[in-house]
């Protein structure tokens, strides 16, 4: 019997679900902290030309793929990539990429995602209302993560208990698959973010100048801080691969997620109109929600100076213990807490859901195996592969994945699929395709953006990294002696895996071979 892939049910359905892929902690945690450690409006200006030179036509590159491959049955990368390029025997290999990538991002992302469901608790119930400075509310996080003095949380429990409620309603949603599950969330969750984000940010636009020594310490302000354009940051290498790497990062791409959502849309749908709507949603939630709440809050609270020097130690510090104490100073601050940290679960788990369907999309596609049973593969799977990073936190194994699973291989597979897509495939036909059911024309100029620009500027990126950075990450350089063995056994792991489902995709690839054997 032929088997019937699931699809979306609705046009705005996968609107709204590539959206809330994109639209997670990257933009309310990530970028105001790069934005921040940035020197603010010096970020603004290599962001906004990744996003129209990489980000944009990525995003039309991979849903336009996903449509295509999903035509074939293929809902994933190794599929895709072989679809397009079938007399190549090993471009399916290149593909493990995109199973790879959102898995290991998966893996450390769902249990941030945990803290901030744990912490719209504790925002609730008063947990941490009483704590008035970094100090102390850094010492709450760090005792939360296991990694304190056991003053307010004798153990890692709860942070293990939200850990597991969240993986739960993770796989609950998967379990619903792409219309029942992932539609379904993403409809009423997305609404509710944005409702969300606006109440912050209306109260941060209310809050005045606090400190009445410094006038100009208020959320203007902060936007002034974040929007007043340096030139001078053209000159920087590092500027430009921070802004292209949190273009990737928020936008989804790069992932492999993408390509998974459109695999599951029909041959005529629009992909340019409805790709670009995701896109701009995802942008509006970033640079005017994600830019218009913690930076100017801090900004208002904190000054120019110190949110330099709170935003370069760290994201976490940026969500869990800058903005907690800011509400704290505030009436109500038990609910606009909750608001805070329900923004970021909401936005956490729309994405976190888009990053466990690839890998159960390849056991679906591939192996046919059932969705039931894909997903309790994949939950059991996962589940060991999310260990790690929970008990050796403290030992930058979030960190090491974060940097091979969200970002150097979001750059590798990027610059894959874009010579896949205009070179291998060829311009035309990729013109063609983009545009079958298109409600839009692509503006010209992308054909050119595409076919050069894109693949020319992921090569100087890739260039500049390896050039500046790879002996030192090779070699653990910037890594306290204690902390290498577990980074070491990290890296081996991560190994591991990638060959693992490089010789899941031969297995499956042979199976396929044999049944058509059979059929002739
Ligand atoms: N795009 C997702 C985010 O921004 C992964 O968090």
């Amino acid at each position: 019997m032929a088997k019937i892939r699931d699809s979306w049910g609705t046009r705005l359905g996968i609107i709204m679900a590539v959206a809330g892929s994109a639209i997670g902690l990257g933009n309310f945690l990530r970028f105001p902290a790069k934005a921040a450690s940035n020197g603010g409006g010096a970020f603004m200006i290599p962001y906004f030309v990744s996003l129209f030179l990489l980000g944009i036509p990525l995003m039309w590159i991979e849903w336009t793929l996903g449509r295509y491959g999903g035509g074939f049955e293929h809902g994933t990368a190794p599929g895709i990539f072989h679809s397009l390029w079938q007399k190549n025997r090993f471009i399916k290999y290149f593909g493990v990429i995109g199973i790879f990538g959102p898995l290991v991002i998966f893996i450390y992302y769902i249990y941030i995602e945990s803290w901030t469901l744990a912490y719209s608790f504790f925002a609730l119930f008063g947990k941490y209302a009483q704590l008035r400075d970094q100090a102390a509310m850094q010492n709450f996080l760090t005792n939360f993560q296991g990694l304190g003095n056991d003053q307010y949380f004798e153990s890692l429990g709860w942070a293990y208990f939200f850990f597991l409620i969240t993986f739960i309603l993770n796989i609950g949603v998967i379990y619903h698959g792409i219309k029942g599950g992932i539609e379904k969330l993403c409809k009423w969750a997305m609404p509710l973010l944005f409702i969300f984000a606006i109440i912050l940010m209306v109260r941060v636009f209310t809050l005045g100048s606090p400190d009445a020594a410094n006038p100009g310490w208020n959320a203007l302000g902060g936007l002034g801080f974040l929007w007043n354009p340096d030139f001078s940051a053209l000159k920087s290498a590092k500027v430009w691969l921070e802004a292209a790497g949190q273009i990737f990062f928020t936008l989804s791409v790069g992932i492999g997620v993408i390509l998974t959502y459109a695999s599951y849309l029909a041959k005529g749908d629009d992909v340019v109109l409805s790709g670009l709507t995701a896109s701009s949603t995802n942008e509006l939630a970033e640079v005017i929600l994600g830019g218009s709440i913690i930076i100017p809050a801090a900004f208002a609270f904190f000054g120019p100076v110190d949110i330099k020097t709170i935003a370069q130690s760290g994201v976490f510090n940026l969500g869990f213990v800058t903005m907690p104490l800011v509400l704290n100073k505030l009436p109500f601050a038990a609910l606009f807490g909750f608001c805070w940290f329900g923004l970021l679960f909401l936005a956490g788990i729309t994405s976190s859901v888009s990053l466990a369907q690839p890998a159960v999309a390849f056991l679906e596609d591939e192996f046919d195996i059932n969705r039931k049973k894909s997903v309790s593969i994949f939950a059991s799977v996962a589940f060991i592969l999310c260990q790690p990073a929970i008990f050796f936190l403290g030992r930058g194994v979030v960190d090491e994945l974060d940097f091979w699973g969200g970002t150097f291989f979001l750059v590798i597979f990027a610059a894959i699929e874009v010579i896949l897509f205009a070179w291998v495939f060829g311009m035309e036909r990729a013109w063609d395709e983009i545009h079958k059911g298109a409600d839009m024309r692509v503006p010209k100029i992308y054909k050119f953006i595409i076919k050069y620009i894109t693949p020319l500027f992921l090569f100087f990126i890739l260039g500049m990294w390896l050039w500046q950075e790879w002996l030192p990450i090779i070699f653990m350089k910037n890594i306290p002696a204690a902390n290498q063995p577990f980074i070491l056994m990290t890296r081996i792991g991560l190994l591991a895996l990638f060959l693992i489902l490089g010789l899941l995709v031969k297995i499956a690839w042979m199976r396929k071979k044999k049944q058509m054997q059979r059929i002739r």
